[in-house]
C-alpha cells in the first residue's frame, strides 16, 4: 500500500509534486541539493497554499495539516521508509542514475520507483541503475503547473508489474489527477505532440514568420490555447525545452524534434526563461513580460 511518498528535487516540478501529494493526504518528504534550495521549494508550496487559503479553496487548518505532513531534507538516506519515490530533478540521464542508483540502496525492496522525466526512456533509466526493482519501475509523468494541471501520464515499461502500475494509476487519481495510460516511449503521448510544436514556433521566429507576440496571439486567439508557444516555453523552462529536445532528437532522429540553434544560444546565454527572469520575454515586471529583441 502507498503511505509515504519521497520528493526528490524541489523545483518547478518537485514543489507542485509534493505540494499534491501532501494536500491529498500523504507523508510526503521531499529532497534537495542544499538547504538554501529546499527552502526555497518549500517556500513556493507555502505560498501556493496561501492563495489557496485566500480564495477559500482550502481552510487555514488545511493549510496547516498539510505542512505539517510535508518534511524537507538534503539527504536521501531519509526516503529510505517511502513507499513510492518520485524523482523530478534536471532532465539529464547521468544525474537521475545517479540518485536512482543511491536510493536503490537505502529503499526497502517493495518501494516503488518513479521518474517525471518528459523524454528518458524509464526503461533505459531503469537497466543504467541495474536495479533488481526493475517490476517496481515506472514514469510518472506530471504537468505544470502541477497543482493546477489534471493530467499525469503513467508510463510502463515491458517488465511493469500489472499490480505496481494499478497501484500507481489508483494512487494518480486519489491525488485528484486523471491517469492516461501509455508505453515506455520517449515522449510518452503528450510531449511527442507538444514538443515538436514548440520547436516549430522557436524555427517560425528564426524565419520571421511572426514576431514573438504574433505567434503568441495567433494560437491563443485563433486556436483556444491558454498560452501561446513562446509563453509556454519560457514556462516550461527553456533549459529543460533544450534537454528535451536532444533527447528525443538522439532517440528519433527526426528533424522535427532537433532543437533550433536559437534555443541553444538561448540557454547558453543563461536565458532559461521565467525561471531566470529571461526567455523569449523579460520578466522584470512579472505582470507584464515585454518581448525580447533576439
Ligand atoms: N500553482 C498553483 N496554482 C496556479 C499556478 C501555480 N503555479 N498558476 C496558476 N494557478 C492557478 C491560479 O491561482 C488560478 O486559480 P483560480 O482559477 O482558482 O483563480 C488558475 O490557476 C488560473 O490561473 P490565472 O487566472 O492566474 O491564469 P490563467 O487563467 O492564465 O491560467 C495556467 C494559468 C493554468 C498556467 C494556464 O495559462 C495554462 O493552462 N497554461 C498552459 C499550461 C500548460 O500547457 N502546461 C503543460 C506544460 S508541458 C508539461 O508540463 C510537460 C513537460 O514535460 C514539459
Ligand atoms: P527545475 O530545474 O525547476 O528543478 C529541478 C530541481 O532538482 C532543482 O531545484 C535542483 O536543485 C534539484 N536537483 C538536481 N539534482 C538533485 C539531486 N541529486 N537531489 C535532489 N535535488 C536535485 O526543473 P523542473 O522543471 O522541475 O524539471 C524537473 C524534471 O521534471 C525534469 O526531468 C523535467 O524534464 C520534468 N518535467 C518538467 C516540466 C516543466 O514544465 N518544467 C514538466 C513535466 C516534467
Amino acid at each position: 500500500m502507498i503511505s509515504k511518498i519521497g520528493v526528490i528535487g524541489c523545483g518547478l516540478m518537485g514543489s507542485g509534486i509534493a505540494q499534491v501529494c501532501a494536500t491529498a493526504g500523504y507523508e510526503t518528504t521531499v529532497c534537495e541539493m542544499s538547504q538554501e534550495l529546499l527552502d526555497k521549494g518549500l517556500n513556493t508550496i507555502d505560498k501556493s497554499l496561501t492563495k489557496s487559503v485566500e480564495k477559500g479553496k482550502l481552510s487555514a487548518e488545511g493549510k496547516s495539516a498539510t505542512m505539517a505532513r510535508l518534511r524537507g531534507t538534503v539527504s536521501l538516506e531519509e526516503l529510505s521508509d517511502c513507499d513510492l519515490i518520485i524523482e523530478a530533478i534536471i532532465e539529464n540521464k547521468n544525474a537521475k542514475k545517479e540518485v536512482f542508483t543511491k536510493l536503490d540502496r537505502y529503499c526497502k525492496p517493495e518501494t516503488i520507483f518513479a521518474s517525471n522525466t518528459s523524454s528518458l526512456s524509464i526503461t533505459e533509466l531503469m537497466m543504467a541503475v541495474g536495479t533488481e526493482r526493475r517490476k517496481r519501475f515506472v514514469g510518472l509523468h506530471f504537468f505544470n503547473p502541477v497543482p493546477v494541471m489534471k493530467l499525469l501520464e503513467a508510463v510502463r515499461t515491458l517488465v511493469t508489474d500489472e499490480g505496481v502500475f494499478d497501484e500507481v494509476a489508483a494512487f494518480g487519481s486519489k491525488i485528484g489527477k486523471t491517469v492516461i495510460r501509455t508505453s515506455d516511449r520517449t515522449g510518452f503521448i503528450v510531449n511527442r505532440l507538444l514538443v515538436p510544436y514548440l520547436l516549430d514556433a522557436i524555427r517560425a521566429l528564426e524565419e520571421g514568420v511572426g514576431s514573438i507576440v504574433d505567434i503568441d496571439n495567433g494560437m491563443m486567439l485563433g486556436c483556444g490555447h491558454p498560452m501561446g508557444p513562446f509563453t509556454l516555453l519560457d514556462f516550461v523552462g527553456l533549459d529543460t525545452t533544450y534537454y528535451i529536445a536532444e533527447i528525443m532528437f538522439e532517440e528519433f532522429r527526426e528533424q522535427r524534434f532537433a532543437p533550433p540553434p536559437l534555443l541553444k544560444r538561448m540557454v547558453l546565454a543563461g536565458m532559461h526563461g521565467r525561471k531566470t527572469g529571461r526567455g523569449f520575454y523579460d520578466y522584470t515586471d512579472p505582470q507584464n513580460p515585454v518581448p525580447m529583441k533576439l
